[in-house]
């Protein structure tokens, strides 16, 4: 078939479009275009580069081979890179210690460690129950607290460390620290290096969030190594200070453990606690799922006790929830790819080696080609059966292939274990009926979102 070109959307000279995806919700604009572009992928001039964006699912399915494209750390993962470093999430994929970290710290993530991890993630959903338990009638902010419970969870059941945020009405300075981080280096990605380069107090805040991200990081490290064994050997940072890789025999140099740190603590938790808030939004919009959520946990878990991991993994209505909710309102926007060769995708859409290509995970999730009554939240599409005919490259939350998520049962693990208990104790309700509005740093949030809860009496 002839070569055609990917329909392109030119910007004013030098910046390209780079302004219109300065507003505070670049997704939106990202969307939107794509809304005006059926031919499922189209490009952008930005700051001199032509990224591609694709959300076709068959135009997606090839850019999944890996034999064909890889993993990029350009632009904004790049400057993410300052702080995680050569962290999974942020190493190039040809650089020996993303192989190696993989290879030490892959049992950590296995259905097993997840077991190990139970206790833990227990102790922390129970501080958030307790917490809500003294608040019935207040307006909780979601997200903050969805925050506090996987912050601590990745801290607790990783490294052995208590943030115990739940004992404080502000947000611990990490999270300052983080949040202020991530949304720098999204404005850097969008702006011209001159630019960057010129704004000196930004610089000087910049580093000292990192710094003061890292200095938390060296604390965690050093009382492990003072001799404070909690969890150490299985933990992760066990796993990290004592195992070698099994291939080379080696272990990770000491200023990889510190990026691998900061790299679980912000990938571990900012991500999780996005699918617990969506799917608490999701809940309450659609009744008649939340009452059949209920049904599940007064089924399950009758009797007020505390849940264990075997009735965790019983769990099937809320399992489907959060499958859904990641459909619908997936944390991470999209993943980014390269060509290892100048290529083409599609009927004929020429792609150059090096060209970045970012998966547009919004459009995709809810491409019609895909997905029947797509912006229908819809908990059945995950029963096995159906399952088995969704389009292969139709849903992507965690990633792809070797590059996917590492976390992905800890995540859902976490995730149910919270929103089961949450049911089982507390009647929901969204008494100012929030509308969805979007707060984006480096993941997709609901802004403002809050509900009220009140314990639920016997066969409420
Ligand atoms: C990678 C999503 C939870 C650790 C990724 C990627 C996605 C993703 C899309 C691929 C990024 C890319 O291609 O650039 C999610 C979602 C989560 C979640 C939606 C929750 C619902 C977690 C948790 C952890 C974690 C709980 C750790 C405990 C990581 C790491 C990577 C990663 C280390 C990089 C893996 C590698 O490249 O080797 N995640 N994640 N994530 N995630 Fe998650």
């Amino acid at each position: 078939s002839p070569t055609r070109s990917v329909p392109v959307l030119r910007g004013v000279p030098v910046l390209g479009n780079a302004l219109r995806l300065s507003g505070d919700v670049p997704t939106e604009f990202l969307v939107e275009t794509a809304e005006a572009h059926p031919e499922g992928v189209y490009q952008l001039e930005v700051l001199g580069r032509h990224p591609l964006f694709v959300y076709d699912p068959d135009l997606v399915a090839e850019v999944c081979d890996e034999t064909r494209f890889y993993k990029s750390v350009g632009p904004p993962l790049a400057i993410v890179r300052d702080f995680a470093g050569d962290g999974l999430f942020t190493v190039p994929g040809n650089e020996p210690v993303w192989g190696q970290a993989h290879r030490i710290l892959m049992p950590a993530f296995g259905q097993r460690s997840m077991k190990a991890y139970f206790p833990q993630m227990l102790e922390v959903a129970q501080d958030l129950i307790a917490s809500w338990t003294r608040r019935q009638g207040a307006d909780l902010p979601v997200s903050d607290d969805m925050t506090r419970l996987t912050l601590d969870t990745i801290a607790l059941t990783g490294f052995g460390y208590r943030f115990d945020s739940f004992s404080s009405p502000e947000l611990h300075p990490f999270l300052q620290a983080m949040g202020n981080a991530l949304t720098e280096a999204m404005v850097r990605a969008r702006q011209p290096q001159v630019v960057t380069r010129m704004r000196a107090k930004r610089e000087d805040a910049y580093r000292a969030d990192i710094r003061a991200m890292q200095e938390l990081v060296d604390d965690v490290v050093r009382r492990r190594r003072a001799g404070d064994r909690d969890g150490a050997g299985t933990d992760l940072l066990g796993l990290m200070l004592d195992a070698t890789d099994p291939r080379t025999g080696e272990r990770l140099p000491d200023e990889n453990i510190r990026d691998q740190v900061l790299t679980f603590l912000i990938a571990g938790h900012e991500t999780t606690s996005g699918l617990l808030s969506f799917a608490l939004y999701n809940l309450l919009r659609n009744p008649h799922v939340l009452a059949r959520a209920y049904a599940e946990v007064d089924r399950l878990l009758p009797d007020g006790a505390p849940p264990t991991y075997e009735t965790i993994m019983k769990l099937d209505v809320i399992p489907r929830v959060l499958d859904e909710t990641l459909r619908l309102w997936s944390p991470i926007p999209g993943i980014i790819l390269k060509p290892f060769a100048d290529t083409e995708i599609g009927d004929g859409y020429r792609v150059r080696k090096g060209q970045q290509i970012f998966l547009l995970l919004p459009v995709l999730q809810r491409h019609p080609k895909a997905w029947d009554r797509p912006d229908e939240f819809d908990i059945d599409r995950w029963l096995p059966e159906r399952r088995a005919g969704h389009h292969p490259a139709g849903y992507k939350p965690f990633g792809n292939g070797e590059r996917a998520c590492i976390g992905r049962q800890f995540a859902l693990t976490e995730a149910r274990l919270a929103l089961a208990m949450v049911l089982q104790r507390f009647a929901i309700s969204d008494p100012h009926a929030y509308r969805m509005r979007i707060k984006q740093t480096l993941t997709l949030k609901p802004d403002g979102f809050t509900v009220r809860v009140r314990e639920r009496r016997p066969h409420e």
